[in-house]
């Protein structure tokens, strides 16, 4: 089936959903850091992504978190309900990593003394500055009250997905997420948008702080493709065959 195309992102792909109002979001194994100019792929990382963003997603929705989330179509699409993206990124910090870290002069996993969220504003041209509410409300990418309730939807987050990885042998060092408009006659919603995965997410082994995300194609650390696998193994997510299921359909000669 030819579908059309609305967008194409550095790890996913937005086609026209198949009802009105909502779109498909494929998942890429293609990777990139540091504002697009370290670029790769990580082998099965879309197929991966796509059942922990789903899990994550239905979790977060049964403790009453609205997500874009309808159904998980194949092993690298989703069915989404579309939505107009805030151009805000929300970033929820629980242990120092990554620019707070250079930022603030801080060490790389010293504990935080409370959760700290920040916002970045989503522009690749000038690589998503941090920005504060002021400057959010005064230039209109979000109002006082949509930016309340991404705050309240991300601290709530934030509590019940460190609880879930905890259970799971697995820190929560930090977050991104993505929220969306929608509207539903003529009521707009603020509702979780885009991915919960490790391209999202900084996720340490509580045991040996052994990072298990993004990080490890960031910092050339090796076994990317492992740490993936490992979230999802740990989440229960891990496709039942295993690594072979996830290298897809492969051409017999
Ligand atoms: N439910 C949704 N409806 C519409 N757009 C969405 C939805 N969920 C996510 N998106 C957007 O779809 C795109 C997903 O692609 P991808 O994550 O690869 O983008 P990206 O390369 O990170 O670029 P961007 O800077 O646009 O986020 C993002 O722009 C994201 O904001
Ligand atoms: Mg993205």
């Amino acid at each position: 089936m030819r579908r059309r195309q609305i967008y194409e992102g550095k790890a996913k792909i937005i086609y026209e959903g198949p009802e009105p109002g909502t779109v498909v979001q494929y998942f890429k194994d293609d990777a990139t850091a540091f504002n697009n100019q370290k670029k790769g792929t990580i082998t099965g990382k879309g197929v991966l992504n796509n059942r922990i963003s789903e899990y994550l997603m239905t979790r977060l929705e049964s403790i009453g978190i609205p997500t874009h989330f309808v159904r998980r179509l194949n092993m690298r699409e989703q069915l989404v309900r579309e939505v107009e993206i805030v151009p805000i990124e929300v970033v929820v910090r629980n242990i120092a990593a990554g620019t707070l870290v250079k930022r603030l002069g801080l060490e790389e996993g010293a504990r935080l003394p409370r959760s700290i969220v920040e916002y970045y504003y989503k522009n690749d041209e000038l690589g998503d500055p941090l920005v504060s509410e002021e400057h959010i409300t005064a230039f209109g990418w979000a109002n006082t009250q949509d930016l309340d309730e991404m705050l309240q939807y991300a601290l709530r987050i934030n509590d019940f997905l460190c609880g879930l990885f905890l259970g799971v042998g697995l820190k929560l060092v930090d977050f991104k997420l993505e929220f969306g408009r929608l509207w539903e006659d003529e009521e707009m919603r603020i509702v979780l948008a885009d991915e919960i995965s490790p391209d999202s997410c900084r996720i340490w082994d509580v045991a040996t702080d052994k990072k298990l995300d993004k990080d490890r194609f960031r910092r050339d650390l090796g076994e990317v493709e492992e740490a993936y696998q490992e979230v999802a193994r740990r989440l229960g997510v891990l496709p039942e065959a295993g690594p072979i299921d996830i290298k897809g359909p492969r051409l017999m000669q």
